[in-house]
């Protein structure tokens, strides 16, 4: 008979909807408005050659490089984070290494390193779900070998400083520290600069958020010169596609498309927690595109009562230290306009069945 490895079997299986989301899509943190008109453009110019070929993305890296300002050699295209995640998993993880990760977060940190047969070591955040450091840096032992931080973090939207951050990656010089900046563009700070003179930082950057490019499937990993070899051993060489390959570097180009969507997400977090503030639903400060926010009891006929108005947003009320919290994400100005309606219809009904209290 046939087994999948021990490591496998055991592991925690991760089932995001893959299909069926029909309606204001604020449940994924999504670009809600789509890409840059340009990049759009670009994808319909495709020729058949350029997809007979197999993908060449030298040249794009190197432009990718450029527009970062690191050397090319340490720069590599991935099929999104998820994948650098998986490559620094497959590069760097034996059976009896730990791995630390801060929960709540991202699941595919747990996802991967699971997978390898590594031990998972969830480090929970402070109760007002900031970045815990202390207890970060208690937990790292000689076994440790990937540390990955979501900086922005999903689903909190709180960060870890670049002091932070770096106090983690000097104490543990025999681990890969994966700075994950999926939110950079919301946020605006990075630890990008500290990958040259810190031997063991990664930093990991998306297309799929700002830059509304999720179905392309386009993400960054940038590292440590004398690690990125290794890490390129056990990439696929074709991972990222044709289509990405030629629509990254128009994306890249159109900063004014960028900024103007960003744009619209703060003032559109402001929006949200002002009102959230006015209808007494606590919720936590957010660098990012997406707020959480806490519902209390009736966090599922919340979800529900929105979905009914034509809103999907995220119950997040089953990760660590989140009972009764939903996550959502902003877009553009016309569907904040949106959420904020449905959500003076929604609330005050659930006020008046089980009282939530700011
Ligand atoms: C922190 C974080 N990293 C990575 C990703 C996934 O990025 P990608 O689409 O590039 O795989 C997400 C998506 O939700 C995320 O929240």
């Amino acid at each position: 008979m046939l087994n999948a490895r021990k490591a496998v079997q055991i592991m925690h299986e991760y089932h995001p909807p893959l299909a069926g989301r029909l309606g204001l899509r604020l449940d994924f943190n999504e670009n809600t408005d789509g890409c840059s008109p340009r990049v759009l453009q670009r994808i319909r110019q495709i020729t058949a050659e350029e997809l007979a070929r197999y993908p060449e993305r030298e040249l794009v890296e190197t432009e990718v490089a450029g527009h970062l300002g690191v050397p090319a050699d340490q720069v590599l295209l991935t099929n999104g984070v998820d994948e650098a995640i998986h490559l620094l998993c497959e590069a760097y993880l034996e059976a009896s290494d730990e791995v630390i990760v801060v929960t709540p977060t991202f699941s595919m940190y747990e996802i991967f390193a699971e997978a390898t047969g590594a031990k998972v070591l969830r480090i929970q955040c402070e109760a007002d779900l900031a970045f815990p450091l202390d207890k970060t840096l208690q937990a790292i032992t000689p076994a440790a070998r990937l540390i990955a931080v979501a900086s922005p973090n999903n689903p909190t939207g709180g960060v870890a400083t670049r002091e932070q951050l770096l106090s983690i990656a000097r104490k543990a010089p025999h681990a890969a520290v994966l700075v994950d900046e999926a939110y950079h563009e919301f946020y605006g700070k990075s630890v990008l600069s500290d990958v040259v003179g810190q031997k063991n930082l990664f930093v990991a950057r998306t297309f799929s958020k700002a830059y509304g490019l999720a179905g392309l499937r386009i993400g960054i990993l940038v590292g440590p010169g004398a690690q990125m070899p290794m890490v390129r051993r056990v990439a696929s060489p074709y991972s990222v596609n044709a289509v990405a390959l030629a629509a990254l570097p128009v994306a890249l180009e159109d900063r004014e498309y960028v900024a103007d969507y960003v744009g619209q997400v703060k003032a559109g977090r402001v929006r949200l927690e002002q009102e959230l503030t006015q209808l007494g639903i606590p919720w936590w400060p957010s660098e990012a595109n997406f707020l959480l926010i806490k519902i209390g009891a009736q966090h599922r006929e919340f979800v529900s009562a929105m979905r009914q108005r034509g809103i999907l947003v995220r119950n997040r009320s089953t990760d660590p230290g989140c009972d009764g919290c939903v996550r959502i994400t902003l877009g553009t100005a016309s569907h904040t306009d949106r959420l904020l309606a449905a959500l003076r219809e929604v609330v005050p009904g659930l006020q008046r069945d089980v009282g939530v209290q700011a």
